[in-house]
């Protein structure tokens, strides 16, 4: 591998997967970050990237993975013999209000992808999709995922992705192409934009708003440390074996209610006096989401016996983390929350 396509490295976990294998790994070729810049993107989020790394070891352009044209060149001018694909359009209750984008992006931009990394088959060393554990729908109250689980999504968002996960295994098997999918539990911690769950609770119990939990706040999510998802999927790009799928997951199940807590009883002790009275005093039970999915719990047994991954963070340790970088870079969260970081893009890039 030495001139890797990150897709949609400006976003959450692409913007601390670039930070990763730059900073912590031993890779010494180019990342070549392709990012539409939506409003989830976000390249100030590199810009200390583009000081020390550019032009050798990264590079980044703003373009749409559905943009054949564009894709094309990319992949010729850089010499891409590999590609980590994170573009996506992530959000499920965006997905529920507006899923054309969804279809368009992850599975219509996966396509595009695919269809182009065919073309380079012979200097083509891996195509590594990023999926989520939500293809596999919803758990009752035992049990977990496999990468045997059968696919069930159950909402705009969940259903897109599955599509993509089918399409780069069809690759695989009918073109010969080298893939490696992960299907990986929710993600928290730096970097993440302020619609999922996690960093909008963090900042309303900061300003003292509402916090919002769905229905009654049973449903069941398995918390993963940005991080340690960025270690499973740069792990098994460099040792994970052609044609599988890996799940990646936290063993960290927590009810939303308990999660909303908890970080409200951290806030308390971290930022005392801030706000009078216990903040979760702030939580406030609205309308459930449609079709919202009760639990997620993930098996990486098989990414554990193969490729001896484990994660490294706690979810104590790690929403310490996340709140701490949360109240250093109220700037960000402010610039993101407005808008305004585009005209940011717009300085620095120019205007397309
Ligand atoms: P994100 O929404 O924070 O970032 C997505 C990035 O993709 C943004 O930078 C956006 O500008 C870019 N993008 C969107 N459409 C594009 C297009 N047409 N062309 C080029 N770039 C485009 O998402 P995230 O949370 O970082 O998720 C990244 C990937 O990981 C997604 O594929 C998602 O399905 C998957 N995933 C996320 C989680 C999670 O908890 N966040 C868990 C498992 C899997
Ligand atoms: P989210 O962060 O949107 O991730 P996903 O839907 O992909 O799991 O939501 C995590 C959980 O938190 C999910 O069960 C929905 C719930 N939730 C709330 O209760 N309130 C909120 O304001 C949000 C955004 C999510």
């Amino acid at each position: 591998m030495q001139n890797i396509l990150v897709t949609g490295g400006c976003g959450f976990i692409g913007t601390n997967f670039i930070r990763y294998v730059l900073a912590e790994t031993d890779f010494d070729g180019r990342l070549v970050n392709v990012d539409k810049l939506t409003y989830a993107g976000n390249p100030e989020n590199l810009a200390d990237i583009v000081q020390t790394y550019y032009p050798q070891r990264y590079a980044f352009i703003q373009a749409d993975i559905c943009d054949r044209q564009a894709m094309a060149g990319i992949f010729a001018n850089f010499e891409i013999d590999t590609v980590c694909h994170f573009a996506a359009e992530s959000h499920v209750d965006r997905s529920i209000v507006a899923p054309d984008a969804f279809i368009k992006t992850n599975i219509e931009g996966t396509f595009n992808l695919l269809q182009i990394a065919r073309q380079h088959l012979d200097r083509l060393v891996l195509f590594h999709h990023i999926s989520t554990d939500e293809v596999y729908g919803s758990l009752g109250a035992d049990g977990y995922f496999t990468e045997t689980t059968p696919y069930r999504p159950n909402s705009p968002y969940s259903a897109s992705k599955a599509a993509s996960d089918h399409l780069v295994r069809a690759y695989s098997r009918t073109y010969g192409l080298p893939v490696t999918i992960s299907n990986c539990s929710n993600n928290y911690g730096p970097y993440q934009f302020p619609e999922k769950l996690i960093p909008l609770i963090i900042l309303n119990a900061l300003e003292g708003q509402s916090l919002p939990v769905y229905g009654q706040g049973l449903n069941i999510r398995d918390w993963l440390y940005v991080r340690d998802h960025c270690r499973a999927v740069w792990a098994i790009m460099q040792k994970g074996t052609r044609g599988e799928t890996y799940n990646v997951g936290g063993r960290c199940e927590m009810a939303n209610l308990e999660t909303v807590r908890l970080i409200c009883d951290m806030l308390d002790e971290m930022v005392p006096g801030s706000h009078p009275g216990p903040r979760r005093d702030l939580i406030t039970f609205v309308k459930d989401r449609p079709g919202h999915d009760l639990r997620y719990a993930i098996d990486f047994s098989k990414l554990q016996k193969e490729l001896n991954w484990c994660p490294a963070e706690s979810f104590e340790t790690g929403i310490q983390k996340t709140i701490q970088w949360y109240i250093a870079n109220r700037e960000w969260v402010d610039r993101v929350r407005s808008g305004e970081y585009m005209s940011w893009v717009e300085q620095q890039y120019g205007n397309g």
